[in-house]
C-alpha cells in the first residue's frame, strides 16, 4: 500500500512537471493559466485518490452475502437483489417496445409518400371521369403529349426507334424482331399473361409435318416484313403461322396478336406487361403503379396507330 502511494507522488509530480515545462514561463502573466493548472493539479489529486481507493477496496475488502451456487473457475456471482432502477427501466423499454410496434412505429402513420400516392390516386380518378368520353382527336393530341413525355426518350421524337434503340413503331415489326421471336418464342404478355408462342422447335408446318426449317424462316421472316407479300412466303405462313396469327396475320383473340397492324390492345398489352425481344427491354408503364391511366394507354395506342397510318 505504501508503495503505491510513493509510486503515484511520484507519478503525479513528473506529470505536474511536464505540464510545467511546457506553460511554466507563462503563469503570472496570466490568471487564466493559473487556473487551469490548478484545476489540473485538483483532477489529478482527486484521480489518484480515487484509484487509491479501490485499489485499497480491492486488496482488502471482505466478501459478505449471499454465494449462488454456481461458479467458474472459483469466480463466483452473490446473490444480491435486482437494482430497482434497473429493474424499472428493463420493464418500461418492454412498455415502450410494445406501444412502439403497435402504434408508436409510423407504419399506419401519415408519411409524405402515402399522402403523394393518395393524391396521385384521387387526381388519377378525377382525371378518368373527367375524360370518359374523350372524342378521338383529343385522344391523338393527349397521346402525343404522352409519347413526348414518356416514350420519345427510348423511341425517338419521330417514334422510328432512335437507330434501333427501342423498336421502330412506325412500322409493325422489323426482321430482326420476327427471326427472334420464330427462333426463341415470346411469353411477354402479348394477348393475355402466360399464352405464349412456341420457339421454333414448337413450330410445325401442318403441311410437311416438320418444324420449320432454315429456308421457311427467311421466307416467312421477308413475307412479313415486306407487308404480307410474296408467294412462297404466303406458303409458309399458311403452314406454320395462320393457325394461331389467322391467315392474314390480324391475330385471334387470346390466341395470338395482330402481327400485321397495331391495335390498342396490342399497345395496351405492352404498356401494361413491358416486353423483351431482339432490341432489348421496354419498361411497364402499369396502370396499378400508376405510371398511365388506362385512358393515357389507348391516347398514346392512339396516336401510335394515326402515326403508322400516316407513313404508309
Ligand atoms: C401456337 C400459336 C402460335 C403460332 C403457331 C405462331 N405464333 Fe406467333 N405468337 C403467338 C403468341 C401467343 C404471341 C404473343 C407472345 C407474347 O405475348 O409475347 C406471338 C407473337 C408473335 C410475334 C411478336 C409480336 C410482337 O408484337 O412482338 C411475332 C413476330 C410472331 N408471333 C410471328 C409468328 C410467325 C412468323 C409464326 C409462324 C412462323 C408464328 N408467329 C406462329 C402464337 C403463335
Ligand atoms: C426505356 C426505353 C423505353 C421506353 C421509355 C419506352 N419503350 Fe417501348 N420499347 C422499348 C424497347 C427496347 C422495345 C423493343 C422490345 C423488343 O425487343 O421487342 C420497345 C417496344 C415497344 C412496343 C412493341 C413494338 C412491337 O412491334 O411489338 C411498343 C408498342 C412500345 N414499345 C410502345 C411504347 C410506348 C407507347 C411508350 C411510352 C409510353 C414506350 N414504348 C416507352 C423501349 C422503351
Amino acid at each position: 500500500m505504501k508503495n503505491i502511494v510513493i509510486v503515484t507522488i511520484l507519478i503525479s509530480l513528473a506529470l505536474l512537471g511536464i505540464i510545467f515545462s511546457y506553460v511554466g514561463n507563462i503563469i503570472g502573466d496570466d490568471m487564466v493559466n493559473i487556473l487551469s493548472m490548478l484545476a489540473a493539479i485538483i483532477i489529478l489529486v482527486i484521480t489518484v485518490g480515487v484509484g487509491l481507493k479501490y485499489v485499497n477496496q480491492m486488496k482488502n475488502d471482505k466478501a459478505s452475502g449471499q454465494l449462488a451456487d454456481e461458479n467458474w473457475d472459483g469466480i463466483g456471482e452473490f446473490k444480491n437483489e435486482l437494482p430497482i432502477g434497473w429493474a424499472v427501466s428493463f420493464l418500461t423499454t418492454i412498455v415502450w417496445a410494445i406501444w412502439y410496434w403497435f402504434s408508436g412505429y409510423p407504419l399506419w402513420a401519415y408519411s409524405q409518400i402515402g399522402e403523394y400516392n393518395e393524391e396521385v390516386k384521387t387526381y388519377n380518378k378525377k382525371f378518368e371521369e373527367k375524360h370518359a368520353n374523350i372524342s378521338d382527336d383529343e385522344l391523338n393530341n393527349m397521346g402525343q403529349s404522352v409519347f413526348l413525355v414518356n416514350c420519345a426518350p427510348c423511341h425517338g421524337v419521330s417514334a422510328d426507334g432512335m437507330d434501333s434503340k427501342a423498336a421502330n413503331l412506325t412500322k409493325r415489326l422489323d426482321s430482326i424482331s420476327v427471326k427472334h421471336v420464330i427462333m426463341n418464342g415470346s411469353n411477354d404478355g402479348l394477348v393475355g399473361e402466360g399464352i405464349a408462342m412456341p420457339d421454333r422447335n414448337g413450330l410445325i408446318n401442318i403441311n410437311t409435318g416438320n418444324s420449320i426449317s432454315d429456308a421457311e424462316i427467311s421466307l416467312v421472316v421477308d413475307y412479313i416484313t415486306n407487308g404480307f407479300v410474296g408467294s412462297q412466303g404466303a406458303e409458309v405462313f399458311a403452314g406454320v403461322c395462320s393457325a394461331c396469327h389467322g391467315t392474314d396475320g390480324t391475330g385471334i383473340p387470346m390466341v395470338a396478336p395482330n402481327i400485321k397492324n397495331f391495335t390498342v390492345d396490342l399497345i395496351t398489352a405492352v404498356l401494361q406487361y413491358g416486353k423483351t425481344g431482339a432490341i432489348g427491354k421496354m419498361p411497364s408503364f402499369k396502370t396499378e403503379d400508376m405510371r398511365l391511366t388506362a385512358t393515357q394507354q389507348k391516347a398514346v395506342a392512339t396516336y401510335i396507330i394515326k402515326l403508322q397510318e400516316g407513313s404508309k
